[in-house]
């Protein structure tokens, strides 16, 4: 670690010289963009040096960057993994370099002593809460529920499609008739849910859309929109992240609910790096943030304003 390590006093300061290497995904979302605001407010709050690459949507990209990092010996490494396989050697390269890798946002299937920390929402509890949403809103009426899933063999598309399965499971009006990759962009979302649409009689026999994340849905909204239909009302939409233009939409009665992930991963993971600098603490592997649901009843244009705030 840098020679020039000193302890500022408090739990959650960190040294000052800290360099850390940020390996972020990309820009496909609303929410990705504001993840990667926050956390460079978050370092430069904490005098860090942070080193960012964005890997456009590559796995091969990030695994580039993160060589990069360890050969520049950086004191630790964030990671927002796009897919879950494939990280098991580069990851111990980083362990045989001894430079902490915490993780952000995404998990991976790889052995936990790769990593220091992952600081992530329970996606499987995503799913299932907007799931429980529907089964809630639609009662006793039979309902087909289209799907557009996020990036193939990522974690959040992987359990936040297992959770709604699971909160629909044993309501036999409910089932999900399509359901198709977007790749959590909008422009995806909406080309997906343009052939739905066709698919199902011009989209009247869809009851509900639900999107894995609000970009997604944000599309989709627009597709039922050139179909001819009224999103949040003939197609109820439900999905996740909760940035501020599914609360446009909300307001503007075209969407029905969200579930929150905050964009704010860094300051956890940083709070859990300074600690562990510091005192050797070592932090829970799992560090989990918020799932709260929003609908049109928690004052949308509210909640637009108050994320224009925060980074997005
Ligand atoms: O990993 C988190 C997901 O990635 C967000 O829900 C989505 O918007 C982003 O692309």
């Amino acid at each position: 670690l840098s020679a020039g390590m000193i302890a500022l006093g408090c739990s959650t300061a960190l040294a000052a010289n800290l360099t850390i290497g940020f390996s972020q995904i990309g820009s496909e979302s609303g929410w990705r963009a504001a993840e990667t605001s926050v956390t460079k407010a978050e370092a430069e709050k904490r005098g860090i040096t942070l080193k960012f690459a964005d890997a456009q949507q590559k796995q091969e990209n990030q695994i580039k960057a993160i060589r990069g990092f360890i050969a520049q010996g950086v004191d630790a490494i964030l990671v927002a993994p796009v897919v879950a396989t494939g990280w098991e050697n580069v990851l111990t390269e980083a362990k045989e370099a001894k430079i902490p890798v915490i993780l952000l946002d995404r998990g991976i299937d790889a052995p936990k002593d790769l990593y220091l920390t992952s600081v992530a929402s329970d996606q499987v509890k995503e799913g299932r809460v907007a799931g429980e949403w529907l089964v809630k809103t639609v009662g006793s009426k039979p309902c087909k529920v289209v799907e557009l899933q996020g990036t193939v063999g990522s974690t959040p598309a992987i359990n936040r499609k297992k959770g709604f399965e699971e909160a629909i499971a044993g309501q036999k009006n409910i089932s999900i008739v399509r359901s198709q990759t977007g790749d959590f962009t909008r422009a995806k979302g909406k080309e997906v849910m343009e052939g739905f649409l066709k698919a199902e009689n011009g989209g009247k026999d869809i009851c509900a859309m639900y999107a894995h994340n609000d970009d997604m849905a944000v599309g989709g909204i627009q597709a039922i929109k050139d179909a001819g239909l009224k999103p949040g009302k003939d197609i109820l939409v439900v999905s996740i992240d909760a940035v501020p233009d599914i609360f446009q939409a909300m307001a503007a009665g075209e969407a029905n609910a969200t579930v929150e992930l905050t964009p704010n991963m860094a300051g956890p993971a940083l709070d859990a790096l300074a600690a562990f600098l510091k005192d050797k603490k070592q932090p829970e592997k799992f560090i989990i943030t918020e799932s709260k649901l929003y609908t049109p009843a928690d004052d949308p244009k509210g909640e637009y304003e108050r994320r224009k705030g925060l980074g997005y």
